[in-house]
């Protein structure tokens, strides 16, 4: 579902120690002239918009950055699955479960194809998957709020999968190959969801006024968190500058703040709802809503582990991990036969 701007620097971990090919090319880089030539080459590709491939030599900290921020990307689509799974049992109709479960598992594919692009930089699943279960790896801050009522899932579509796409539609033009490529997939698929999304939120905001109540009371939660996804301000993002110069980040998170803010004010205003901003009008001189101070303190908070939902959605995580042993097992298993069956003949 989404990527975060979190930004944090962190400490030196597997993920980041430079085990995989990339860093090995490195390490055996011979003379200091070549090192040299290797670095234009990069700083080349990069200047001329083209992309970087695996196989292509690329500087430590642009792997390590990539790796960061594309587990990062794949645990959030991985942790996103679980506020919306809780609702399927409970949808209100088989056209709506159906809706919701296509959704849920689209999630699921971006986390695969997301961890399968973040492999091809020299990371293993597992050591990703360990990050994310120890708690060491972020994943976006929410996702640790809880769903209360069936317009969460309305709110969820037009607002979380709505910040995804303007989030996730520059990243289609990252300067690395596999991320790239996944992202221009991966953005079809959240423009259905935002749909979706919104369409819920229509039926409920056209429908009787104990549920129009219920879209306003889920907007009403959702919206700060929401305005949060963007990251720290522009001023407080440690990494931007250089993932800016790397082609990896296109769009400040302030801007793509304030994009989301400007095409999402005339969609709640067509479904009659209010977003609960009172500091929300429209700045003539600017072109652009202005809006009001974001609790910093509530983002950190979430990100830092202490949301709403941190523990129970990492433990739900957890749970599913071990439960899914004994498939992981028999999928080795019969890869080994079948590689054993492959020899003999
Ligand atoms: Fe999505
Ligand atoms: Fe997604």
């Amino acid at each position: 579902m989404y990527t975060q701007a979190i930004d944090l620097p962190e400490p030196p971990g597997p993920l980041e120690a430079g085990s995989g090919p990339r860093s090995a090319q490195a390490a055996g880089a011979g003379s200091e002239a070549a090192e040299q030539e290797r670095q234009q080459a990069f700083d080349a590709a990069i200047a001329a918009d083209e992309k970087i491939e695996p196989q292509d030599w690329m500087p430590e900290a642009y792997r390590r950055t990539l790796v960061r921020q594309i587990s990062q990307h794949a645990h959030s689509e991985v942790v996103g699955m679980l506020p919306e799974g809780n609702w399927i049992t409970r949808a209100p109709s088989l056209r709506r479960k159906a809706i919701l479960l296509a959704k849920v598992q689209d999630e699921g594919g971006h986390g695969l194809y997301l961890y399968s692009a973040a492999e091809t930089l020299g990371v293993s699943r597992d050591e990703m998957i360990e990050a994310l279960l120890s708690g060491k790896a972020k994943y976006s801050s929410i996702f640790n709020y809880p769903t209360l009522s069936w317009a969460d899932m309305g709110c969820i579509g037009w607002l979380v999968d709505g910040a995804a796409i303007m989030n996730q539609i520059p990243l289609c033009r990252c300067s690395y190959g596999p991320y790239a490529r996944a992202m221009i997939r991966i953005c079809k698929e959240e423009s259905f969801h935002q749909r979706q999304g919104y369409e819920l939120m229509l039926a409920l905001c056209r429908g009787t006024p104990a549920q129009k109540a219920m879209a306003q009371e889920a907007l009403d939660r959702w919206w700060w968190p929401v305005v949060m996804m963007f990251g720290p301000s522009d001023a407080e993002s440690v990494h931007s500058a250089q993932t800016m110069k790397w082609g990896i980040k296109r769009i400040s998170n302030d801007d793509l703040r304030q994009k989301f803010v400007d095409a999402t004010v005339p969609q709640a205003e067509l479904l009659g709802l209010r977003i609960p901003d009172p500091d929300l009008k429209w700045n003539e001189e600017r072109g652009h809503y202005d809006f009001g101070q974001i609790d910093w303190n509530e983002l950190w908070r979430v990100i830092n582990g202490d949301g709403p939902c941190n523990r129970e959605r990492l433990e739900t995580r957890r749970r599913a991990h071990e439960n899914g042993a004994w498939v992981r097992e028999a999928a080795l298993a019969h890869a080994r036969k079948r590689a054993a069956r492959q020899r003999a003949a």
